[in-house]
């Protein structure tokens, strides 16, 4: 029933402006995103200490690049080039890729930014645009491991008292920009998403599921979040952010 209601809500969209118009803007956004990820592990190679360690790192580097390519290719499938916007918007700096400048923040990043793109996609699992519900599970199947191995590395730097205000200073930065994964709060647009089926929740809503996965670690690795107006998104009305 559930697959019936899907074909017929892309049989009824599929010709709507505004719905090709969204899937294109979320694809952007998480081309955006994979690119980054993919620099942002790229860059801090450098500082990940041991070989085995490296080898993950470049693994995940090559699946962050293959993320990427799904969606341009998926793009190109609607008639655009994808590649070349996000190497023009990150040329021009329309669009930063922050960088970590050390082994423990790659893995407060991989921690915080990889489970927000996780969470964001995990709502397209069931997404009536049929071609990238396709995609998006293998997608979420590495993402789950690279998020887990930040987790590891922040939890095990962390078990050093000393070093839990750096990881502090990390999180306050990395907090806000995972944040930005999941757009604006409270929107048409994100209202139209869910309405036709493109997305299974809205922002705030998830949003609210991402920090409730991340506080039991926060407890754990002695972690406060950032006072509110110093996170640096847009937060919907009465988020719970107490530990
Ligand atoms: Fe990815
Ligand atoms: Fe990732």
């Amino acid at each position: 029933m559930k697959a019936f209601t899907r074909k017929m809500q892309l049989g009824q969209f599929k010709d709507d402006p505004r719905y090709l118009k969204t899937v294109r803007q979320l694809l952007e956004s998480q081309a955006y995103r994979e690119s980054m990820a993919a620099h942002l592990f790229g860059h801090a190679l450098k500082y990940v200490p041991e070989l085995r360690y490296k080898k993950v790192v470049a693994s995940q580097i090559a699946e962050e690049l293959e993320h990427y390519e799904d969606t341009v290719k998926l793009y190109g499938g609607l008639g655009g080039n994808l590649e070349a916007l996000v190497t023009d918007q990150l040329a021009t700096g329309k669009k930063q890729v922050p960088l970590a400048e050390s082994w423990l923040e790659l893995g407060v990043a991989q921690f915080l930014f990889d489970r927000a793109g996780e969470f964001q996609l995990s709502l397209y699992r069931n997404c009536s645009y049929s071609p990238y519900a396709r995609i998006v599970g293998k997608i979420l199947e590495e993402e789950e491991e690279h998020e887990g191995f930040g987790e590891q590395v922040v939890k095990q730097f962390c078990k050093d008292k000393r070093k839990r205000p750096l990881a502090q200073k990390f999180f306050n930065k990395w907090f806000g920009v995972s944040l930005l994964s999941f757009g604006r709060p409270d929107s048409a647009a994100n209202r139209y998403a869910v309405r036709v089926g493109l997305k299974n929740k809205e922002s705030g809503e998830v949003m609210q599921d991402y920090i409730n996965d991340i506080k039991p670690v926060m407890r754990e690795c002695g972690l406060k979040f950032p006072p509110k107006n110093r996170i640096g998104a847009e937060l919907p009305k009465g988020i719970d952010l107490a530990l």
